[in-house]
Order: C-alpha cells, then sequence, then structure tokens
C-alpha cells in the first residue's frame, strides 16, 4: 500500500511543519519547482462539487510540472453505473501517479488507499474529514500569527457536518497552549468523537456556545463555515438553522485587533460581503495558501513512493 493522506493524524506534527516549510519555499521561490513532478499524472476523481480544491490541487500539479486526469461528479465516470470505490482506484492506479478524490461517504478515501497501489489523497469523505483544507488553514494561521501555539481558536457554524472543522480540531489539539470555543447551535455541535479523541483525552480547554457576540472577545483565530445543507435528512431544519450566524462589521467590533478571520469557502451567507475589506479577513489568504501547501504534499508523497 503507498502512503496515502486520509486524515489528519496520517501525518506528524513533525511532516505539518515541513509541509509548511516547504510551500514557503515554493512560494518564495517557484521556478525552483516547475519540472518536479514532469512526467507524472495526478487524477482528481471528485464525486461531489468542488471549486478551490479540485482546482488548486490542479493547478499545483501544473505548477509542478505534471499532468492531470479528471473525473468530476460522480455521473459522468463509471461510478454512475454501480462501480465500487475500490475498482475504480485499482483502475485509476494503472493511469495515474496519485490520486486526489472527493466523495460524499465518510471513510471513502480510506476503501481507495485500502486498494489503490498509488497514494490517496482525501479531498473530502462527507461530513467525516479534508485534511488538505486543514494544511492550508494551518498555513493562514502560522503566517497571520507566525505561530500555531498559544491562542484561543474559536469555530463557528455548522460543527457537526463541517469536515473542515473536524480536521483542523484534530490538527490543531496537538499544538501547545491552545484553547477552543466551539459556537454552534444546539442541532449543530461537534461530534463527540472529535471532542473526546482530539479535546478530552489531551485535556485541552473547550467552550461551547450558541452565540458568537458573548465569545467574540476572547478569539485570536475565528473560524467561520456554511451550514452544510448537503447533509441534512430534511429542507426544514436546514432552512431554520442557515442564517444562525452572519458576521458583520457590526459584530466584529467587539472582537481583537489582531483577529484572523478565516472560511473554507465557499461562503452563502456566514460572512457579510462588507467584513471582505476588513484587513483581518483571511479567507481568500487561505485560498492561495492552500494551492502551495497541496504542491508540497503532491511532492512528498511521489517522493516517498519512489525512494
Ligand atoms: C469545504 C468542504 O468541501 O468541506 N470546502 C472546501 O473544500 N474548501 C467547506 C464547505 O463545503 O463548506
Amino acid at each position: 500500500m503507498a502512503r496515502s493522506v486520509i486524515d489528519i493524524p496520517d501525518l506528524s506534527i513533525e511532516e505539518l511543519d515541513r509541509l509548511m516549510d516547504t510551500a514557503e519555499d515554493i512560494m518564495a521561490h517557484p521556478d525552483r519547482y516547475s519540472e518536479r513532478c514532469r512526467g507524472k499524472k495526478l487524477a482528481t476523481l471528485f464525486f461531489e462539487p468542488s471549486t478551490r480544491t479540485r482546482l488548486s490541487f490542479e493547478a499545483a500539479m501544473y505548477e509542478l510540472g505534471g499532468n492531470v486526469l479528471s473525473v468530476t461528479g460522480a455521473g459522468t465516470s463509471s461510478a454512475a453505473k454501480g462501480e465500487s470505490v475500490a475498482d475504480t482506484v485499482k483502475t485509476v492506479s494503472c493511469y495515474a501517479d496519485i490520486i486526489a478524490m472527493r466523495h460524499p461517504k465518510e471513510g471513502a478515501a480510506l476503501v481507495a488507499a485500502q486498494n489503490a497501489t498509488i497514494p490517496v489523497i482525501n479531498a473530502g469523505d462527507g461530513g467525516h474529514c479534508h485534511p488538505t483544507q486543514t494544511l492550508a488553514d494551518l498555513m493562514t494561521i502560522r503566517r497571520e500569527k507566525g505561530r500555531l501555539t498559544n491562542m484561543t481558536v474559536g469555530l463557528c457554524g455548522d460543527l457537526k457536518f463541517g469536515r473542515t472543522v473536524h480536521s483542523l480540531i484534530q490538527a490543531l489539539s496537538r499544538y501547545e497552549g491552545l484553547s477552543f470555543v466551539l459556537i454552534s447551535p444546539e442541532e449543530l455541535k461537534v461530534p463527540s468523537y472529535v471532542k473526546n479523541d482530539a479535546l478530552k483525552r489531551r485535556n485541552i480547554p473547550y467552550q461551547q456556545s450558541t452565540n458568537l457576540e458573548d465569545v467574540i472577545g476572547d478569539l485570536d483565530i475565528l473560524y467561520m463555515t456554511r451550514v452544510q445543507r448537503e447533509r441534512f435528512f430534511n429542507e426544514e431544519d436546514y432552512l431554520r438553522l442557515r442564517d444562525s450566524y452572519i458576521l458583520t462589521p457590526e459584530k466584529l467590533k467587539g472582537a481583537k485587533q489582531d483577529l484572523c478571520i478565516m472560511h473554507p469557502l465557499p461562503r452563502v451567507n456566514e460572512i457579510s460581503v462588507a467584513v471582505d475589506d476588513d484587513p483581518r479577513a483571511c479567507y481568500f489568504k487561505q485560498v492561495l495558501y492552500g494551492k502551495f501547501i497541496r504542491m508540497a504534499l503532491i511532492i512528498k508523497l511521489l517522493e516517498e513512493g519512489r525512494a
């Protein structure tokens, strides 16, 4: 089995730090990396909608001098005929050198990794996890704050189905001196497996709140998220909960001057566009860093495969 990245614990804290260092180096010296993946092919298998994740993986591979094969939408591949994930990735292993896969089912990326003969990167599996968004998030925090330690991190919105939240909590829980404020409606709280594995087990302080304004002044990071409509069982609940939190310039009046406002995007209504001009808004920086850190990850996995 090739080395794959399915979830954040697949990477050690040293590896996370080294990936960020490589991404920084790529940003500073892009020409040094422009031939690194010459002759290699990345297959992007996206069975769920995506703009940033797929395009950033593809841009990453092109900027490394490699090529891309792409399946977008379950309806256009043999998945629509009933092919299993296992058979799909065994097939793709014959054509490509590395796979980035997004799938609506939790655990699909793991099944892919167990059946592929090439590295698989999980680009989001249902409401479970999304490790490469976390890499982009960590890099953003490190660049904006100069550290990944000693901070109060607020996560707000759909903490139940938001896979980026689950991976980010897992990653940050490995750094020293953090505390978390989990802001969500009762129905959309962080799943207990994430709280138990990442926070309780390590005795990391956290509080849960339903009110953003009550806690915004304590935060160094505010990570807003979209209510994940596609994971709801009924539309009524979605409509009731979708506008639970809308960040506006007004609400930011009580926030720290050096708050870092993040969002994995896509944004629906959670952050008013009037916030975009605030120097604390970092969500489009996350998009940019996401490409460089994916370049670093592709290089790492392909080189480990060669070793
Ligand atoms: C996220 C996802 O797909 O989980 N998007 C992304 O990859 N940046 C967040 C979301 O869809 O809300």
